[in-house]
């Protein structure tokens, strides 16, 4: 079982003619299975005949995507009045679906203008398979209310629901400050220390140790719930 792992940074890999790419410092995730040739996007946007061409020049195959949430710098649409394409623009190239949390797809359908039968949709605990890889999907709403990290082997694909360095704002749409919290010290909390955390963005790094990430990230050494509405404010 040989395992394909990319991680492609926003301005660097792909979408290098766009500045706000490299402001945005967003990572998009290529996971698949070398012995099949085939891949899966993780929040597919920004310039996606880059990201389509970095996969194909490794010899490997698209066959789906995968969004972590539906906010535009990881999915495609509307943002600060800029459109961002993305997962409507690689289904039209690439013909396949994007699996999502069920919670997220009226979300997703509305910023992309993908259609039902363009998503595969789940719950926590599901699995999705690639080639002989596979990943588990694990709910973790705060960012968003259906925000989901892919579980890999050893590895943990986070989006934006946590960073080297903080954790995704949930002051947004759909943002809910308590769920977060329950997130982090509970669904998070529970995970192997020698998980390697691989985030939505570039912020305080690139990825590391979840054990480390939760001595040096000051969201993740909050003593209780009081602390954190405190810090939250
Ligand atoms: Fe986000």
């Amino acid at each position: 079982m040989s395992l394909y792992f990319r991680q492609l940074l926003g301005g660097e890999h792909f979408g290098r003619r766009n500045p706000a790419c490299g402001q945005m410092q967003n990572f998009v995730y290529l996971i698949g299975d070398k012995d099949t040739k085939e891949c899966m996007v993780v929040d597919p946007a920004w310039a996606v005949d880059d990201i389509v061409d970095v996969a194909e020049n490794d010899g490997m195959k698209i066959v789906g995507a995968l969004a972590t949430h539906y906010h535009p710098d990881h999915v495609g649409g509307s943002m600060f009045g800029f459109t961002l394409e993305g997962a409507a623009r690689l289904n039209a190239r690439c013909n396949c679906q994007l699996h999502c949390h069920t919670e997220e797809a009226a979300g997703i359908r509305k910023v992309t203008g993908l259609s039902q039968g363009d998503l595969i949709t789940h719950s926590s605990g599901d699995k999705v398979q690639i080639g002989k890889i596979e990943l588990e999907i694990l709910h973790t709403p705060g960012h968003t209310p259906g925000s989901i990290c892919f579980r890999l082997r050893d590895a943990l694909v986070a989006g934006d629901t946590l960073f080297l360095q903080g954790c995704g704002r949930v002051d947004l749409p759909g943002g809910d400050s308590e769920q977060m919290y329950t997130t982090l010290t509970q669904r998070l909390g529970s995970l192997p220390p020698e998980l390697m955390l691989y985030p939505g963005h570039a912020y305080g790094g690139m990825s590391a140790p979840l054990g480390e990430v939760r001595r040096t990230n000051p969201y993740l050494r909050v003593k209780d719930l009081m602390q954190w509405r405190r810090m939250m404010g």
